[in-house]
């Protein structure tokens, strides 16, 4: 092509820095795949000359520091989960699955803001008249609640120069696109490049934004992976569709603690508080039944019990089918191992269905001893007791280990009514009416429990 006209766009391989002609699958520098992506060229490669700065640097200690002015949305969860709530002139990525409820939750959380001020809610994806049914369903209507249908980046600027809101939504930042790039809305040089205009204008307006990101389901932010490093708090919303609970997590925060959780059901009324999240997972426990275990995880700082069921079956493959649900494969096999090599419990050649109920999700090592017991329990027909719970990271040798935040966890079962407490032999005392059963191994635990038989 002709240099007719001054190219302002750069294609720059975003693994090695390699400078490309265009934009090609791979870079043929470094040989990465997917890595090149369109840059606007801001200045030319020349050295940068000192400026006056606007505010001179000061001892550290003379900084001030007056707290910022968090805006509560009246969401509880979220307010939780923020630390009190939004802060102006931060930008908050909310990420999730499409379908979990991000716009549910977004809109809800402006029109509680909007009682006191303006916002402007930026829908790329949906109508406005779409988004206004939906408001009216939540009852979300409000005066000072402004809706804008925009995919434009400019006009999102010139829609914040009109109503002056002091918070603002962008649904979501893949739909959104600047005309002074070629790229096309939602490629990583697009999303990356908006994000970074709405971060200074957020700074430079004293605006709180909030970024919806769409991620895939094996749990990468389909392009604003790439935006978690420029925004100040990256919260992330899951859950399973079919289920109501949804699980709001901060997975980092310029402003405050990531380790609360929110908790939230989707409903015909949008999205509640769930107020006692064990009871809920624990509502249609079925009392008795073998492979059915109560385990007590945490969640950040929030203890949850949760309900753990393993069913095993003779297999008529030549591959025996393992299949899980809401618990992590890996740690279900290594369970699987132990229990074959340590406890001496035939469980290989069976089929095995391991989940966690009600759309709960259970990762921590706490819960191997959960997960064990459960395989146990379905493969001796006998139930664990409807009293009990169990926690413990069981290590390949059979030794249960202990884990973080046991006092809270057995506290927790305490409360919904569990009597004993299967636990590692190494926990200390513990302020709590509940009966703590110290064992050392998953073999003592099998045996304690009556699970031997099968
Ligand atoms: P949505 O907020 O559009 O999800 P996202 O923005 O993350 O893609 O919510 C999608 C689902 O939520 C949709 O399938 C319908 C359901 N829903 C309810 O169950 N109750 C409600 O009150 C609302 C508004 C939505
Ligand atoms: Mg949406």
């Amino acid at each position: 092509m002709a240099n007719s006209t001054r190219s302002r766009t750069t294609f720059r391989c975003q693994s090695c820095g390699e400078v490309a002609p265009k934009w090609a699958g791979q870079c043929t520098s470094c040989g990465e795949w997917n890595s090149i992506v369109e840059e606007v060229d801001l200045l030319d490669e020349r050295s940068t000359p000192p400026a006056r700065p606007s505010v001179a640097a000061v001892p550290i200690a003379e900084v001030a520091t007056e707290s910022a002015a968090v805006l509560p949305t009246g969401v509880g969860e979220v307010d939780r989960v923020l630390g009190g709530g939004v802060v102006p002139g931060s930008v908050t990525l909310l990420g999730g699955e499409p379908g979990i409820g991000k716009s549910t939750l977004l809109l809800q959380v402006l029109a509680g803001l909007a009682a006191d001020r303006p916002v402007l809610y930026v829908t790329a994806e949906e109508s406005a008249q779409q988004v206004k049914l939906r408001a009216e369903r939540l009852g979300a209507l409000r005066k000072r609640l402004f809706l804008a249908s925009e995919t434009s980046l400019s006009h999102v600027f010139g829609h914040i120069d009109a109503v002056h809101p002091e918070v603002v939504v962008v649904d979501s930042i893949q739909s959104m696109a600047d005309a002074q790039l070629t790229s096309s809305p939602g490629s990583v040089a697009q999303v990356r490049h908006c994000a970074h205009q709405l971060v200074t204008m957020a700074k430079a307006q004293n605006l709180a934004v909030i970024l919806v990101g769409h991620v895939t389901k094996d749990g990468s932010l389909a392009g604003p992976r790439v935006l978690e490093h420029i925004v100040d708090t990256v919260v992330s919303f899951e859950g399973e569709r079919d289920h109501a609970l949804r699980v709001l997590r901060v997975v980092k925060h310029r402003f405050g603690s990531t380790q609360e959780l929110g908790l939230l059901a989707m409903g015909e009324g949008g999205l509640l508080t769930v107020d006692d999240p064990s009871e809920m997972f624990l509502a249609d426990r079925r009392a008795g039944t073998p492979g059915s275990v109560v385990v007590p995880t945490v969640e950040g700082r929030r203890p949850l019990l949760v309900e753990v069921q393993a069913l095993v079956a003779n297999s008529t493959l030549a591959q025996p089918r393992r299949q899980t649900h809401g618990v992590d494969h890996g740690r279900v096999a290594m369970m699987m191992a132990v229990l074959e090599r340590r406890v001496g419990l035939a469980v290989g050649g069976l089929d095995t269905y391991v989940m966690a109920v009600g759309g709960a999700r259970v990762s921590e090592p706490a819960a191997d001893l959960g997960l064990a017991l459960a395989i146990a329990s379905s493969l001796s027909g006998s139930s664990v007791g409807d009293d009990v719970v169990v926690v413990g990271e069981v290590g390949l040798g059979g030794e249960l280990r202990s884990v973080n935040s046991i006092e809270r966890r057995v506290a927790e079962a305490e409360r919904l009514g569990f009597r004993r407490a299967v636990v590692p032999r190494s926990v200390g005392d513990l302020d709590v009416g509940i009966e703590l059963i110290r064992v050392p191994t998953l073999a003592a635990a099998i045996h304690t429990l009556g699970l031997a038989g099968g």
